[in-house]
């Protein structure tokens, strides 16, 4: 039994109340100044003012307490959207897109998630472990603690289980908590151009049963836009998915206003993400049900597009979270302070918004808010030392990290 105080912190984190926040309930975030936690074993048993933190750990007994130096503390950034499994850079189409070439004529020339597929089909799968493995590292140096990774790079049953594979040994082989999503619909491979359908059905009819089968993902995501996968043909597969036991994510609205969005509040899944262009009624339909919108200004900053509308989202009451989207072509970071600066300077979240939708709004996302994502007993002690006395800092300080101290389950992980 390992049992840890660290005292001395200033400590912001947003409060579980049983359900994603949203509304004004987004920017209530508890400060504790003075503040303590108080671990057994990486799980919190106590939080809260110094002297009554103590008082607990006195009775429980101390193997080992950190002086936290009076350092803003928040909890681990929960990066609830990543393509973080691939094995290249693609730096030329960057370039491409820098003319003025669009993203998704890019995709029909053959390039874009066609040139990953071809290169994460081409490598090895230890290759593809170690660039995985090397991307999530850099994503735990800037907070992140609890992170998704998507495949789709695979776009048939071998490559998506080696994909998947991968994503589950990076979760096992390093400190962070990492969850696999599957996305075979992320884009009509070459072998099936033109046949959009029979794709369709493959990814029905074979790759979702083998992986469920395998117990190998815990969502599934589809990338419907123009183009790609249709509403009715994401329709079908998130079906299928729900009847295997997978949770439900889809990519809806983000070049186009296809209404994906729409079907999102339908089925409804548990989240949608990027909703650039989705319209007014189908953020209306989510915030019925409780949608969580997954917002990566990121992409948009990359594609120069205009950022999603958080503050309409926020006032009809659509549960936010931010996340990074990390992938090769759209938005290349693993950083979470980048992202969270965006979202506060380019889509007007406050810092206390913004906190919540990083940390606790994506644990929601992930059916992981039991573990993580807030300071409360019963969660890991997953928690973040900031230089700078607020989280404004993260926004503050731009391009740079205030990320000092990284704790997964109460072992420091990255930094001091
Ligand atoms: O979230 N939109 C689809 N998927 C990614 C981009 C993937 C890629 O270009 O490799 C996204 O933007
Ligand atoms: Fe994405």
């Amino acid at each position: 039994m390992v049992r840890k105080l660290f005292r001395n912190a200033d400590i912001y984190t947003s409060v579980d109340r049983g359900a994603p926040l949203a509304g004004t309930a987004l920017g209530r975030v508890a400060r504790l100044q003075g503040g303590a936690l108080y671990s057994v074993n990486g799980v919190l048993r106590a939080v809260g003012d110094e002297r009554d933190v103590l008082a607990v750990a006195a009775s429980s007994g101390i193997d080992m307490e950190v002086d936290c130096q009076g350092l803003c503390l928040i909890p681990g950034f929960v990066d609830c959207h990543t393509h973080m499994c691939f094995a290249t850079l693609r730096e030329e189409e960057f370039g491409l897109r820098l003319e003025g070439l669009d993203y998704l004529e890019i995709l029909r020339r053959g390039g874009g998630i066609l040139s990953s597929v071809r290169s994460v089909r081409s490598v090895s799968e230890q290759e593809l472990f170690c660039a995985t493995r090397r991307q999530v590292l850099k994503a735990l140096q800037f907070g992140t603690t609890t992170v998704e990774i998507k495949s789709g790079y695979g776009l048939n049953t071998q490559s998506e289980l080696k994909m998947l594979r991968v994503i589950e040994r990076v979760g096992k082989e390093t400190a962070l908590d990492v969850i696999p999503t599957f996305m075979g619909a992320h884009a009509v491979p070459e072998s099936h151009t033109g046949r959009a359908g029979e794709y369709v059905d493959l990814v029905i009819d074979e790759m979702i049963p083998a992986i469920s089968a395998q117990g190998i993902a815990r969502f599934c995501d589809v990338f419907c836009e123009t183009d790609i996968f249709s509403v009715e043909q994401s329709r079908r597969i998130l079906m299928a998915a729900k009847a295997s036991g997978l949770g439900l994510k889809i990519h809806a609205d983000e070049v186009h206003d296809l209404g994906g969005a729409g079907l999102a509040a339908e089925l409804p899944t548990v989240s949608a993400e990027h909703l650039l262009a989705a319209s007014d009624a189908s953020l209306l339909a989510m915030a019925e049900v409780g949608v969580i919108a997954v917002l990566l200004p990121g992409t948009a900053y990359s594609l120069r597009k205009e950022y999603a509308r958080a503050a309409y989202m926020r006032k009809i009451g659509v549960p936010v979270a931010i996340a990074t989207d990390c992938n090769p072509g759209t938005c290349y970071t693993e950083s979470m302070p980048f992202v969270f600066g965006l979202a506060v300077l380019k889509m007007n979240l406050t810092v206390s918004e913004a906190l919540a939708a990083a940390t606790l709004n994506g644990a929601y996302a992930l059916g992981m808010a039991d573990r993580v994502g807030s300071l409360e007993p019963g969660k890991y002690a997953d928690f973040l030392l900031l230089e700078g006395s607020t989280p404004a800092i993260l926004a503050y300080h731009a391009g740079v990290s205030p990320v000092v101290g990284v704790y997964k389950k109460g072992e420091l992980v990255a930094g001091q």
